[in-house]
Formats: structure tokens, C-alpha cells, sequence
């Protein structure tokens, strides 16, 4: 039976934003996933976005969340404005203050992809409708949503679980560590000493009673680890980083995941990447399209993570 989300109407003061999940309990995470299940079984009635405008920045490229974004909207009913930076005021010095309250005049809600991180703040700060960080130089936010979906779909909750990333210690592993934090599931992180996530984000995770594990061996990482997870080795923005695109790829080439790698994880690990992917980079060919990958459902679930996020950021619940 399809239950009827009932959004607030006219917003909240303060909009709900969706920054990063460490501004989250955890049952507020796990209230925006099940309503992002009860989206993809179609347990929603009607469409909860009719009527309802969101816009859509983006000031790197993308194709995932580019495309699930405008797709959920649409599919809730409403309708997205998708604004490349490069078409917008902002690219040639219009405050990000200006652009929030601007867009806040017109639209219910703003996702924003930004190369940093004090650009969104600022957005969120003036916008008087929710903001979602749809991607920032230090984290990925949704796809987090969209990967806990996707590990619980396929082995259960992931509560107690070890998951291991491997490679860059980069925006999408900072996101890992807010969310083992939240959804209390134990991260190993496997990466080149020059590549470590920022310690300060690990003292906090361990200060909230995560189990952060840094390693620069993947085999230690991987051991026993329900689900295997990695990502680009030079993500963008980082072409132009002070350690260099070929630095990364000599640092980061014992950090492939392989097959043999695969082999001293759980033996019915899951091997997850948020795409986009570089086979015989950061893993290889036979793992990423062999029987133990679950990204395109991971990709999927982008796309009902997010309507979830929309439903909570717009009143539900
Ligand atoms: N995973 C992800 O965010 O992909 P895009 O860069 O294509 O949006
Ligand atoms: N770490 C990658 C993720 C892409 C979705 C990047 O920031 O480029």
C-alpha cells in the first residue's frame, strides 16, 4: 500500500539543510533512507514534489548527480532548473550570498556541486529554502546515502559491519568516516601516508565512538570486510593539487583493487565505487565487472537516496 508523504507547506526557518552527515543523528539519516526505500518500492503516493521548483548547480561536471537529481525531481513531481556555473553570475564574481537569496525568491530548494566547501556554506547560510551538498572538495554527502542503501540491500544493516576503503583518502572517503560515524559500522582505510584523511576529521569520528582504522596496507584493510570500496585516484581539482596528478598514480599504484586483493576480504564481500571509474587505476577490470561489484546499483540507488534526502529536506517527516 502507497502512503502519502505529507510535506510542510511554505518551508521551515531554518530550512532543513543536507551539508554534510555529520550535522545528523543517525535517525535522522535513517528516517531519509526509508523514505528513500518507500520511494523505490513505490510506496509513495502521488507526487509530493507537485508544484515545487529545485535548482540544480553545478560548478564541476557530473553525471550521476546531475542526471538523478533532475530525474527524482521529476519523478516527485516537480521540476529542476539545472544551472552550470559557467552560465551563472557567480562565475563572474556575483556573491554566493546574492545568488542564495536570489534563488531562494524563486525555487524550494537548491542542490549545489562546488570545488569548495566554504562556497556552499555560504550559499546555506543566506538561503531561506533547504540546500544539498551534491558533492565538495571534502565530501560526498548523497552518495554515502546512496552506498549504506546499497550495502544494506545486499548484506543486511551495516551496523557492526567492516567495510574497507581503499586508495585516496579523498572527499568520498571523508563522507565514509562521517558515515560509519552516524550508522555505526567499523571503516578501514587503506591509503599512502601522503594521501591520509585529515586527522582532525578522524579525532572526531573516534571521539563520537567510531571505529576508525588507518592502515597503509591494503591486505590489513581488507581482511574480513563485508564490503570493499574505492575511488578515483585523482579526483577533480585535485589535476592541478600540489602533489600532482603522476605523484598520485606512483603513490597510489599498490592501492589497486584487485582480484587477489578481493580475496582476503569477507568471502561474500560486495566491492562498491561511486563512479566514475578507471579500470587498471584504482581497480581492476575482473573486480569492478565481476560478481561481487554492486555499483550500478549503487548508481541506481543515487536516484531514490536522494528522493529521500529531497522528502526530509522538504518537510517530511
Ligand atoms: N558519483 C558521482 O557523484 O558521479 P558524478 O560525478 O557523475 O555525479
Ligand atoms: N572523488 C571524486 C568523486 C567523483 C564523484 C571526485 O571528487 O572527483
Amino acid at each position: 500500500m502507497s502512503a502519502v508523504v505529507a510535506l510542510k507547506s511554505g518551508g521551515e526557518s531554518p530550512p532543513r539543510h543536507f551539508l554534510e552527515l555529520m550535522d545528523f543523528e543517525g535517525a535522522t539519516l535513517r528516517r531519509m533512507l526509508d523514505l528513500a526505500a518507500q520511494t523505490k518500492r513505490g510506496a509513495v503516493a502521488g507526487k509530493p514534489l507537485a508544484g515545487k521548483t529545485v535548482a540544480l548547480i553545478f560548478e564541476k561536471p557530473s553525471t550521476r548527480t546531475r542526471v538523478s537529481f533532475e530525474v527524482g525531481v521529476t519523478q516527485l513531481g516537480g521540476h529542476a532548473v539545472v544551472l552550470s556555473s559557467r552560465d551563472m553570475q557567480s562565475s563572474r564574481g556575483e556573491e554566493m550570498s546574492d545568488t542564495a537569496k536570489v534563488l531562494s525568491r524563486y525555487v524550494d530548494a537548491i542542490m549545489m556541486r562546488t570545488h569548495d566547501v566554504n562556497r556552499i556554506r555560504e550559499l546555506a547560510r543566506h538561503a531561506t529554502v533547504p540546500v544539498i551538498n551534491g558533492l565538495t572538495d571534502i565530501s560526498h554527502p548523497c552518495q554515502l546515502m546512496a552506498d549504506v542503501l546499497t550495502f544494506e540491500e545486499h548484506r543486511g544493516p551495516i551496523a557492526g559491519q567492516v567495510v574497507a576503503w581503499i586508495g585516496d583518502g579523498n572527499n568520498v572517503a571523508q563522507s565514509f568516516i562521517q558515515a560509519a560515524t552516524r550508522f555505526g559500522f567499523t571503516l578501514r582505510l587503506a591509503t599512502p601516508a601522503a594521501l591520509r584523511p585529515p586527522q582532525a576529521l578522524v579525532d572526531w569520528a573516534r571521539s563520537q565512538g567510531a571505529t576508525i582504522e588507518l592502515t597503509e596496507d591494503p591486505v590489513e584493510a581488507v581482511r574480513d570486510a563485508r564490503c570493499v570500496v574505492t575511488d578515483a585516484w585523482v579526483s577533480m581539482n585535485d589535476e592541478t593539487d600540489d602533489s600532482g596528478a603522476p605523484n598520485r598514480h606512483n603513490l597510489l599504484a599498490p592501492y589497486q583493487v584487485t582480484p587477489e586483493l578481493m580475496r582476503h576480504a569477507a568471502a561474500d564481500a560486495i566491492f562498491q565505487h561511486c563512479l566514475p571509474a578507471h579500470r587498471g587505476e584504482e581497480v581492476a577490470a575482473e573486480v569492478i565487472d565481476g560478481p561481487q561489484s554492486v555499483v550500478f546499483d549503487e548508481a541506481e540507488n543515487r536516484l531514490h537516496a536522494q528522493k529521500g534526502v529531497l522528502l526530509w529536506a522538504l518537510g517530511a517527516g
